[in-house]
Order: structure tokens, then sequence, then C-alpha cells
């Protein structure tokens, strides 16, 4: 290769091309435990709306669109979220390709190298290279059953400051349906997380792929439908609830923070196309039925998993979350996840283990815990899952009993 002179933040990139892990490329009765990917059969029919998209606005969906995304979609988004205890208008929105594109937007947006960051612990691994790039310093913050630890967040705060260090730039949250933990935070714990951040000048980032992903319960109102300071830019997507091919999602924030993100955002504004579709499709019936299918769903997979986990594998604790794609699995403290994962693997079922969503274990700050893994149930179809945990099942007593 030429001795081209990489940026700081490329230079230590890995060169080994990330590998596949498209469970439709997966061999023959591979169970896919590990993916987000949504159910195949819950993909809705597209087709009559790509068809009103491309004949009736075909001079609109070939084109160039907005930068910040097409005004009837953003109307209609911020209609949902006000149906769900916001006060937006379309000048509060920017479409992006996706919520993690969102989260690049907003670290490029707030992110020096050296600032430092609060991520939970665990946290949403793909989020970890994508804040890692901007060369941040990762503070991590421990969860319990109400979420990120605000008590914990108020001690390293006071400390830092009294070391004379800076203070962190954001905190990265998922309120609802935590990915991987599964938890989803109550309303005081809500807001005693913007009471802290408000008064140090922090933003949030509120990432909620899952949040109308719910089984079971009332919904808790969101970080930004109680934010009045603010400080909360909220990241939504569509990946979780239509599906994560259109690579379609949005930020909600202050317009004051939206025209900045309008001018990062330089890749000449989300497609068109897809923006059309996707709002002749939230605006019909089709929609609400939908949700209301892939609601249904995905209790029953997780139902099933929880099932089939407490009759196999009755010595391991799960969190039982009201929502989302995962399970979030503790192990006997001497029981190696990351093992657990190879093992599996081997026996072909994929699952993540549970050390891979410490952001300390990528950095080298702290050693993560290794007696966790994750498993999805959002691909594989309910018989599947449970014959995926009855072989897990052997795969685990093999393990241990050696
Ligand atoms: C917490 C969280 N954020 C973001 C995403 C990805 O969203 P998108 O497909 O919109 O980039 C996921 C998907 O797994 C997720 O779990």
């Amino acid at each position: 290769m030429a001795d081209l002179r990489l940026a700081r933040r490329a230079a230590g990139l890995s060169t080994v091309f990330p590998g596949s892990h498209f469970p439709s490329e997966l061999d023959d009765g591979v169970i896919a435990f590990d993916s987000g990917f949504a159910a195949p059969d819950l993909l809705p029919d597209l087709t009559p709306f790509a068809e009103i998209a491309l004949n009736a606005h075909r001079g609109e969906t070939l084109q160039y669109s907005a930068g910040q995304g097409q005004p009837l979609l953003r109307d209609w988004i911020a209609d949902l979220m006000n149906r769900d205890g916001c006060t937006l208008t379309a000048q509060n929105l920017l479409i992006v390709n996706g919520a993690k594109n969102g989260l690049d937007l907003i670290s490029r947006l707030l992110l020096d190298e050296g600032d430092a960051i609060v991520v939970t612990a665990p946290m949403y691994f793909t989020a970890i290279p994508i804040f890692g790039v901007y060369g941040v310093e990762f503070i991590e913050i421990g969860q319990d059953e109400a979420g990120i630890r605000v008590d914990e967040l108020e001690a390293t705060l006071a400390r830092r400051a009294a070391e004379g260090l800076t203070a962190p730039k954001l905190i990265y949250n998922v309120a609802d349906f935590h990915n991987p933990s599964g938890v989803t935070m109550p309303l005081a714990r809500r807001r005693a997380l913007i009471e802290l951040a408000a008064r140090n000048h922090i933003a949030i980032v509120e990432d909620t792929p899952y949040r109308r992903v719910r089984f079971e319960g009332e919904a808790v109102p969101s970080l930004k439908a109680l934010d009045t300071h603010g400080v909360v830019l909220h990241v939504g997507t569509f990946s979780k609830l239509v599906a994560p091919g259109l690579r379609m999602g949005w930020i909600a924030a202050d317009p004051a923070i939206i025209a900045r993100l309008i001018r990062l955002k330089a890749e000449g504004g989300s497609s068109a196309l897809i923006q059309r579709i996707l709002y002749e499709f939230g605006r019909s019936p089709a929609f609400d039925a939908h949700v209301a299918r892939v609601r249904d769903a995905y209790r029953q997979r997780r139902d099933r998993m929880l099932a089939s986990l407490d009759r196999e594998l009755p010595e391991i604790r799960v969190q039982v979350p009201d929502g989302g794609y995962y399970l979030w699995l503790t192990l006997p403290v001497h029981v190696d996840g990351d093992r657990l994962a190879a093992d599996a693997e081997a026996a072909g079922i994929n699952l993540i283990a549970g050390s891979r969503f410490f952001a300390g274990a990528t950095t080298g700050n702290r050693a993560p815990p290794r007696n966790h893994v994750r498993l999805s149930y959002s691909f594989a179809d309910p018989d599947t899952i449970e014959a995926g945990i009855v072989r897990l099942a052997e795969v685990y007593r093999a393990m241990t009993a050696r």
C-alpha cells in the first residue's frame, strides 16, 4: 500500500475486513441468537407504498431531498412523538440514515479528541466504535433495576471535578428496553438523570430503537418528553419497528442544534424515495396494524425463549424485559460467557459474549465481567428458539462439566 498519511482517527483502525453476520448467509442449521435482525416474516409488504412513491411522486422521490429531510415525514414523526408526550414541530427534527448515523452526527457536533463521555456498563456495543473514533474517554456507569445509576454518576462527576478532570460532554443511554440489559428506567430515575445533566451542562443522547416494541405495561415518558431544559438529543429509528434495510431514523432536538446538524450531515440528505415510502406507509391504516403484529410476535418469541431457558437452564439468571429484542443472561460467577459463546458457535448457535458490551473491554479501562451473554429472540422463529435453547443447554452442560 502507498505510504499515505492517514488522519489520527483512522490510523489505528483495523485493516481486516469486518466479517459478515447476515443470518441469511449462515450454514443450514445454524441458529442466530446474536443478531438484531428483524424476523423475516414481520417485514411489511411495502410494495403498494413504493408504487405510490414511484408513480404519483416520481418528481419528488427521484430527486435530491431536503437536507433536513422531507417536510411531510418530519410532520408525521413530530405527530408520532407528540402523541407520546413531546411538544415538537418539524423544525425539531432531522431525518437521518438510521440511529447509528444519528449517533455519528451527534458525535461530530459535540465531541473533540480527548473529551469524556458517559456510557452504561454494559452498553450497546456497536456504539462503542461510533463514539470511539472521535478519540473520547469512556466513563462507565453501572446500572441497577432502574437503569443508569445516577448516584454513581453524580459521585463520579464530583470526583473528576476534584481531580481537575474535565466534565463529560454527553451521556449515552437507552432508557427503554436497554440493549443489552433489557432494563426500562422508571419515571423518577429519568427525572433525576435529566436534572443532573442539566445542572452540569451535559447533553443526554437518548437512543430509542425499541420504544414502540413494548409487550406489556404502560409506557414511561421518554427523556425527551420530560426534558424542560433542552439537554436531550433524542435518536429514533424505523429499524426495529418497520425494517432495518430502510436505513431511516431521526434526531429530535432544539432547532439551534438541528440547524447545525443539517450542516454536518453533508452527504446530500437521506433518500427521498425511502422517506416517501415510509410516509405513505405511516399514514395508512397498515402502519398501526403492523405495529400491533410486531409487538405480538416478539412477545411470543420472548416468552418462548424465557420458558425454554427456565426449563433447560434454571441456574442462569435472566433480566425479563417488557419489550425490545434481547435477553441479558447472568451466568454463575465462575462460568465464562466468552467461552460459552465460542463453544455455542462451534455447536451452531450464535450468541454474543457479554464482555463485548463493556466499553472498558475495548479501551482497556477496566476488565469487564465475564459471566454474561446476550441472546436475541428477534430473528429465529419460536420453534427454532426452543430448539436453540435445548442445544445451548447441552453446550453449557458439557462446558461446565469440564
Ligand atoms: C440501542 C440501539 N441503537 C441503535 C441501533 C441501530 O439502529 P439503526 O439500524 O437505526 O442504525 C440498535 C440496533 O440494534 C440498537 O440496539
